[in-house]
């Protein structure tokens, strides 16, 4: 990298792949999420968070070639076929699941029943699509047929791979709806975003916006803003519609204008000062690896402001918020899950791991995730 001191990255890489090398053996095939006093907790099998650690295992043991964690991936991705069958549908998730963890398989070594389990995901999600609305439904829960939130633009990159393997196109033109959708209606003028739109599921029609996970309907929160940087960016990388890619560099200037000296967010941008004092490090390792996307299809100038930034976000994280001791099985500190519920606040966690392993990999000049 041109210009760019990048011998801590090598260093992070080393803490990283020497932490996993020693952690993997207490967390084995499970499926780690929040860490509570430097414990991973781990959830039940529908999780939606349940596909990151066996994507980390992968994304390491592509680069070091550690059998164990080769195993264990796997062993992860058959313990979830519990869940990919025993539920209806599940949840618009099924992409944060079987992507990092069977397409990535799939991806690293041709299994047929990887990707068969990669094709049931997505047709599952391509169930939840509502064609009045153009929107793909986020949960069953009662009363939530109109909800649809900005976190899906993330599982749209599970359609867009099940068109180009199974060359047909009907996933795509789901994914390239919802995301049209998204563009209207969840993603700001500002390039903040709502978490969760309520549509009229019979017409379509827009009724009104959720706080969800953020402070309140109006406000923003950090990591739907994340999502919305790094899944217009990917959206872009599926299809080449430049409106998604203006909208991702929309939001990522939103959230850079509005991050940390450190370059770290708190987890909403717009609560009051009083509540407004937890940070999210899971939004800046999302939000670095979507900064990183955009650097693939902007002039030379640009991608250089956009991988410093992201190596400034990635950095800050190993330097100040990584989790390098015995003590901890998380990687990075001070993510949090759910404010609102005060559950996982200022706690590693496992999207929050992923994200920031991805993003060194992206400086070390990786580009091929299981996006
Ligand atoms: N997808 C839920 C979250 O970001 O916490």
């Amino acid at each position: 990298m041109e210009g760019m001191n990048d011998a801590w990255i090598n260093q992070a890489w080393e803490d990283v792949v020497n932490k996993m090398n020693r952690t993997s053996d207490r967390i084995g095939a499970s499926f780690p999420h929040a860490s509570f006093n430097g414990t991973y907790d781990s959830p039940e099998l529908d999780w939606w968070t349940n596909g990151f650690w066996p994507g980390l295992l992968w994304i390491i043991y592509r680069e070091e070639r550690n059998e164990k964690l080769k195993r264990y991936a796997i062993e992860c991705e058959e313990k979830l076929d519990e869940a990919l069958h025993q539920f209806v549908g599940l949840h618009h998730d099924v992409g944060f699941m079987w992507q990092p963890s069977a397409v990535m398989n799939y991806k690293l070594h041709g299994h047929e029943r990887s990707k068969t389990r990669g094709l049931i995901a997505a047709n599952m999600l391509a169930g939840r699509f509502n064609s009045v609305g153009n929107y793909i439904r986020s949960w069953d829960l009662e009363g939530s047929e109109g909800w649809s939130i900005i976190d899906t633009l993330m599982n749209l990159n599970i359609l867009y791979w099940a068109s180009n393997e199974t060359g047909d196109p009907r996933y795509k033109q789901i994914a390239e709806k919802h995301a049209n959708t998204a563009l209207e209606h969840f993603v700001r003028d500002d390039g903040s975003a709502y978490h969760i739109v309520n549509f009229d599921p019979y017409t379509g029609k827009r009724k009104n916006t959720l706080g969800g996970q953020g402070y309140a309907p109006e406000s923003s929160w950090a990591r739907g803003c994340a999502w919305a940087v790094y899944g217009m960016a990917l959206s872009y990388m599926h299809t080449g519609d430049e409106r998604y890619l203006d909208s991702a560099k929309k939001s990522a200037h939103y959230f850079l204008f509005h991050t940390n000296e450190d370059f770290i967010p708190n987890w909403d941008f717009q609560a009051p000062l009083e509540e407004a004092q937890v940070l999210d490090t899971t939004a800046a390792s999302c939000t670095a690896c979507g900064l990183l996307e955009i650097a693939r299809y902007v002039d030379s100038i640009e991608a250089k402001r956009y991988r410093n930034t992201a190596a400034n976000i990635l950095r800050s994280l190993y330097e100040n918020y990584g989790a390098w001791d015995e003590e901890e099985e998380g990687l990075i500190k001070m993510g949090t899950a759910n404010k609102p519920k005060d559950f996982g606040v200022n706690v590693p966690i496992i999207y929050g791991d992923y994200f920031f392993v991805e993003g060194l990999l992206r400086l070390k000049g990786r580009t091929d995730f299981c996006w």
